[in-house]
């Protein structure tokens, strides 16, 4: 067994798109496990866009990444050492201690899996965090309902893909959108009613064409154009879900909203929101989405970058638009 172990560390502040030159990739000693503790050996690691934000020095809902140490986020792995009665050698936990090869820490930083027969990088997918999300987002925040007409940027995308379907499982109509042709088909693919194809033409103009009698929810994965779009379409009451703004998370100029007066005339209701403060209803979740995954109902695809090595490249290129589902690396 290696006694040493490596793990990805901020190695500068970006600005604007971050680039190889920010991330370090560092071997240490593996750290003795005292009392309570378990070693996880990780398998899959998840990279997120919210991370972009964690790689500035600025106050939010996630501590920031701070220079010279290591980076963290979302990871299954199997415990593989344990001194805790909690867990067991061989048991396959989610946890938050990704961007590494190795875990350790209290067992009650590590979670085991749910009794649910799925693989196990769906825990960081659609039984996971965005999948959580696209749930708790549409039908909490959004308060969505059969023959709502839904419309969802970032749409073949982890979280955008989930929404999607669990839209058309709950009967509404669903208008998605993404950037080429590919992901146009994919998200048609999902079951959606009608796939925009922002990068081909102006979202506002095709929004109008698929929705002509306005939308009832908006799912804002990308803020900008698309927001614009979902003002200038929404119906009276119309309730929009602020999941994220990737539009806006490498900097740039600031998005210009052109439709933003009609929150008053349309009683727009717009909420944003973080997945976590829906942990203690999870088991809505895990019910729903378990079955729906299980029966087929939801399908997941994911894009997979293979090694440690590859964490980097595989978090900007969300910012590029490179995966179809959601972006997972595979040690
Ligand atoms: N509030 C929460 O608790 C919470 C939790 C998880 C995620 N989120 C947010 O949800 C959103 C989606 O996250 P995800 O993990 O599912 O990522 P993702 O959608 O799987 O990947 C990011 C996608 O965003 C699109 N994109 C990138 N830059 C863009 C731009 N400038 N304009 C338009 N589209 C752009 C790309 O797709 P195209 O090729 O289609 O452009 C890219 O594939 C993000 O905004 C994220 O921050 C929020």
């Amino acid at each position: 067994m290696a006694n040493t172990t490596r793990a990805w560390h901020l190695k500068s502040r970006p600005s604007g798109m971050p680039a190889a030159e920010n991330f370090e990739l560092k071997e240490a000693p593996l750290p003795d496990l005292g009392e309570g503790m378990v070693r996880v050996r990780n398998s899959w690691l998840s990279v997120d866009p919210y991370m972009r934000s964690r790689m500035n020095d600025v106050k939010s809902y996630v501590p920031s990444f701070k220079v010279g140490e290591p980076m963290d986020g979302g990871a299954v792995g199997k415990v593989v050492e344990s001194r805790s009665p909690h867990l067991r050698e061989g048991e396959t936990v989610f946890h938050m201690q990704g961007w590494r090869e190795e875990a350790v820490g209290p067992a009650g930083q590590f979670n085991k899996v749910p009794p649910i027969a799925v693989e196990d990088h769906q825990w960081l997918g659609n039984l996971g965090l965005t999948g959580a999300t696209a749930y708790f987002g549409l039908l909490r925040i959004a308060e969505a309902k059969e023959g709502d007409v839904v419309f969802v940027s970032a749409a073949a995308g982890a979280v955008g893909s989930a929404v999607v379907q669990i839209a058309k499982a709950k009967g509404m109509t669903v208008i998605g959108a993404a950037g080429g042709e590919e992901k146009v088909a994919w998200v048609r693919e999902l079951g959606a009613d009608h796939a925009i194809d922002y990068k081909a033409g102006p979202v506002v103009q095709a929004l109008t064409r698929a929705a002509p009698d306005g939308i009832d929810v908006y799912f804002d994965n990308v803020g900008g154009d698309h927001l614009d779009a979902a003002f200038a379409a929404a119906r009276q009451n119309a309730r929009f879900a602020i999941c994220g703004m990737i539009d806006s998370y490498n900097g740039g100029e600031p998005p210009a909203f052109r439709y933003i007066m009609r929150v008053i005339a349309a009683r727009i209701m717009i909420k944003g929101f973080i997945y976590t403060h829906f942990l203690p209803q999870i088991g809505d979740f895990y019910r729903d989405m378990g079955q729906w995954v299980a029966s087929g109902e939801v399908k997941s695809r994911e894009t997979v970058r293979d090694g440690l090595e590859a964490m980097p490249e595989a978090f900007l290129d969300l910012f590029r638009g490179a995966n179809i589902g959601k972006m997972l690396v595979k040690l």
